[in-house]
């Protein structure tokens, strides 16, 4: 079999030669809209601890606008130049839900025809580090599967490691199993990891971004812990979805202290003027919370709202931080963080057995997926470009393509 079109799959085991993916190549970089275009490329081979995956649905995640980009990284250049790829196209996509349909002859964990959903963490099982029972996040070979390798979910078929590989909840449709890995993962990290910082019941959490990917998903995990979510928003069309997850809410429109703040701004003689704006915020989010700061501030648009994070955070809280959307100088007045024993911390998405815990959630329906769209395959440059703009609806973003 040469091909077959979107919106259908093979029968289960049979594997064309070529497939339609969404395509980077270096010369169209830019923004998502023209950076990705779909192709006919091969279908790739498989090596013996990894699974080919015929995609369902794939899920959007901001780490493939900074592939279309190439910034801060070209990725497709890193790749080339660890030689891990020596292909001249990329196919991202960090997030997906589909059927297995080949596997190597060292795979024992999925069978052909299972339904499955894919983590991103993909790493080298041979690294010492790891083989040592070190954390795969902080190993050598940790890549982010789809956007530090090639053969993503952007595709009818996927490349993956074994491990990747999860058991898809049956009550979920393809489009919501799709979309809830990446940034479900990656907010369970930063709540359940960083001992003793980790989330207690009733503590107060701040998340920027809360009717985002992240955001929503933060959301409801701090609520499943029986803490208290504060959720920040740029517009009151999004209160209502946060709401419903269970956050309270605050609209950061409401207020201009918001940046980078300078060496010139934390003098003894200026250092009001940067306060004085920022207290009308610290005094609603006060409001909202019965006079409770938050214990954990979950950190992601960085230089924009960073400042912010260190000066509301409680005294011996945490601000953890796991992306700069905005910008990657992240500034703070260095006394609101030892005076008050404070922690910045840092994290990137999960380990295997955090990813397990939070799929666990899901099958449980203790935790949700929030799909805010599903688009067609045609439209995920659009839909990519949508996300760059920050314009998507609230909630994640699945593109359909093994199913019309
Ligand atoms: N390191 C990791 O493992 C990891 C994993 C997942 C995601 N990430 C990163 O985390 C970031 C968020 O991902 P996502 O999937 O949640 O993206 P998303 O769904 O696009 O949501 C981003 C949110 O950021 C908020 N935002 C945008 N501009 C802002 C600004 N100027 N100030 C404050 N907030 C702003 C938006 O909320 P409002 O405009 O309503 O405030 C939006 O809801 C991305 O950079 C992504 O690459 C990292």
């Amino acid at each position: 079999m040469e091909l077959v079109p979107i919106g259908q799959l093979p029968e289960i085991g049979v594997i064309p030669k070529f497939m339609f993916a969404q395509t980077l190549r270096a010369d169209r970089f830019g923004m998502p809209i023209s950076a990705y275009q779909q192709e006919v490329v091969p279908v790739p081979e498989i090596g013996d601890d990894e699974v080919l995956i015929g995609v369902m649905a794939a899920g959007l995640n901001f780490n493939s606008v900074w592939a279309a980009l190439a910034y801060p990284i070209d990725m497709l250049q890193l790749m080339q130049q660890r030689n891990e790829n020596d292909l001249p196209y990329f196919i991202p996509g960090s997030d997906c839900a589909g059927i297995v349909f080949k596997k190597g002859k060292n795979v024992t964990n999925v069978s052909i025809g299972d339904e499955v959903v894919v983590q991103g963490g993909w790493y080298d099982e041979q690294e010492l580090f790891i083989r040592n029972g070190g954390d795969p996040t902080i190993g050598k070979s940790f890549r982010a599967w789809g956007y530090e390798t090639n053969f993503g979910s952007y595709a009818q078929f996927c490349k993956v490691k074994h491990f990747q590989c999860l058991p898809k909840p049956k009550h979920l449709h393809w489009d919501e199993a799709a979309v809830y890995m990446v940034s479900g993962v990656t907010a369970y990290r930063m709540l359940h990891h960083y001992i003793p910082h980790n989330l207690q019941q009733n503590d107060v959490v701040l998340i920027w971004g809360g009717s985002g990917g992240l955001g929503s998903m933060a959301i409801q995990l701090v609520k499943a812990a029986g803490a208290f979510p504060v959720a920040v928003i740029n517009n009151n069309s999004k209160v209502a979805f946060c709401e419903e997850l269970g956050a309270v809410v605050l609209n950061r429109s409401n207020y201009t202290h918001w940046g980078e703040i300078s060496g010139e701004q934390v003098l003894p003689e200026t250092q009001e003027i940067w306060r004085n704006a920022a207290k009308p915020f610290l005094k609603d989010l006060l409001n909202l919370t019965n006079g409770r700061l938050p214990k954990i501030v979950i950190e992601h648009p960085g230089a924009n709202t960073f400042p912010t994070s260190l000066y509301v955070c409680d005294k011996n809280g945490m601000v953890i931080t796991c992306a700069g959307t905005t910008g990657y100088a992240g500034t703070f007045d260095l006394r609101y963080l030892w005076l008050y024993n404070k922690r910045i911390q840092g994290s990137h998405y999960a380990n295997p057995e955090e990813c397990k815990m939070l799929n666990n959630l899901i099958h449980e329906k203790i935790i949700h997926p929030v799909l805010g769209a599903t688009y067609s395959f045609n439209d995920l440059p659009k839909a990519l470009q949508l996300m760059h703009d920050n314009q998507l609806p609230c909630g994640s973003t699945a593109i359909k393509i093994g199913y019309a």
